[in-house]
């Protein structure tokens, strides 16, 4: 069992149109936020000048008040949907309106540690700092103007975790009657059995109709949006990636900086941990508007292992989770606990394994002390990959690979992480 490294940059070359990486080609034709982190820890491994230069096209979309978009329409075409007709937005290049998960900075952080060219890195480090860290205050401005300590997500496609059954009752919310004409692309690469529902694609993109006559305002968006929760993903990435930040402050920064990006760690470290629940044995993500924990158990509710926040009692409790989640799969991590009415081994994130998922949830086990599922999920990620190939998701049950295939970030983590070269598993 072994995963070709030329296999998987040869995806990275065939997903390059020119200093950005598409996902895949076809389903997801222009660059994706944290796509670009994920990917650019991949092009680090072997072509750094390249690495450095998918961040730079990603912040070319970086809005004047900070906010780095999810999707930027670099060369806009007509084959997906919603496209930049829909979003409407002004910033300085076609682009979505809502933001995504935050892996930048510590990607930019684990490229510079991982680079052979220092006086490269350096350059490029120097200028990308003071971008993320304005990433990083929009944030806190425009997405947790109350200060709680965790920032509020807008929309299911700012999760990342676009279909997730945790935002099922708090997606109800949101009308299905966009008043755009809805014309799915996406159906016509993938299976329908694999994609959301259609009844989804009306309510996102009512959503999205919605902002757009708000006109990306953030206090307005904040005022009305109907969907409004404290993501796990978000949260614990960001944290993390705060902490990242912090690291390269310490080159980069000011002294003002550092107490700011401190200060705000703290914060964001006590609520991370209020979202703990013990009758799950797991994080909880929060509904921001019926004010509830969310009762779903998902593979984001592992993320705050990757921030670093979880005690030494919770690491064990939240391996003693997995392991039951296991006994009912062949492969970790399920996007949806199999315990839960709402899994679907097929359909996006409601039960598929994510290589990237995989890669934040095992190396936060790692650090927690708890090697031994650490090490099972890795050995899960080789084998998924080595199986059935660079898919986009995979069956947990199956190990079929699913989605998109040639994945750009499935090929990134097994170079990276590495997955290659016989580490699987150590
Ligand atoms: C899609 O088009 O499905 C994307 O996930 C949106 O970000």
């Amino acid at each position: 069992m072994s995963i070709p490294v030329e296999a998987a940059r040869a995806i990275l070359r065939d997903n390059d149109r020119g200093g950005y990486t598409v996902p895949t080609a076809g389903l997801y034709p222009y660059q994706w936020n944290w796509d670009a982190a994920f990917v650019a820890m991949g092009w680090i491994t072997f072509d750094e000048p390249r690495a450095w230069r998918e961040f730079e096209r990603l912040l070319e979309g970086q809005w004047a008040d900070g906010m780095v978009p999810h999707i930027i329409f670099h060369d806009p075409k007509t084959e997906y949907f919603p496209g930049p007709d829909v979003w409407k937005t002004r910033g300085p290049v076609p682009a979505s309106g809502i933001s995504q998960p935050p892996v930048l900075a510590t990607s930019v952080r684990h490229c510079r540690e991982a680079a052979r060219d220092p006086q490269l890195a350096e350059d490029r480090v120097a200028a990308l700092y003071p971008k993320i860290l304005a990433w990083h205050r929009w944030w806190v401005s425009a997405r947790d103007p109350e200060r709680s300590g965790l920032v509020g997500c807008l929309h299911p496609w700012e999760s990342g975790m676009d279909n997730s059954p945790a935002w099922d009752a708090a997606f109800a919310r949101v009308s299905p009657t966009p008043t755009t004409v809805i014309r799915r692309s996406d159906t016509g690469h993938v299976g329908a059995e694999m994609r959301p529902s259609d009844d989804f694609y009306k309510r996102v993109v009512a959503l999205i109709d919605l902002y757009a006559s708000l006109d990306w305002e953030p206090r307005r968006l904040w005022a009305h949006a109907p969907f409004k929760l404290a993501d796990l993903a978000i949260n614990a990435i960001l944290h993390r990636a705060n902490r990242d930040l912090l690291a390269l402050a310490e080159r980069f920064g000011t002294a003002a900086e550092r107490a700011e990006i401190s200060a705000r760690l703290e914060t964001t470290a006590a609520a991370i941990n209020r979202l703990w629940s013990d009758a799950a044995g797991l994080y909880l993500a929060f509904d921001l508007i019926s004010w509830q924990p969310i009762e779903a158990p998902i593979s984001a509710s592992f993320l705050p292992l990757w921030a670093g926040v979880a005690d030494a009692a919770r690491v064990r409790t939240m391996a003693a989770t997995l392991e039951r989640w296991a006994r009912k799969l062949r492969y970790l991590v399920p996007s949806t606990s199999p315990e839960d009415a709402r899994f679907e081994p097929k359909r996006y994130w409601r039960g598929p394994v994510w290589c990237m998922m995989n890669m934040m949830i095992a190396e936060g086990f790692r650090a927690g002390g708890a090697v031994d599922i650490a090490d099972r999920i890795k050995a899960d990620t080789a084998a998924l990959i080595s199986r059935a190939g660079f898919h986009e998701y995979f069956d947990p049950e199956t190990g079929a690979g699913l989605g998109g295939g040639r994945f750009s970030w499935t090929a990134a983590v097994a170079l990276s992480w590495p997955l290659i070269g016989g580490a699987a598993g150590a």
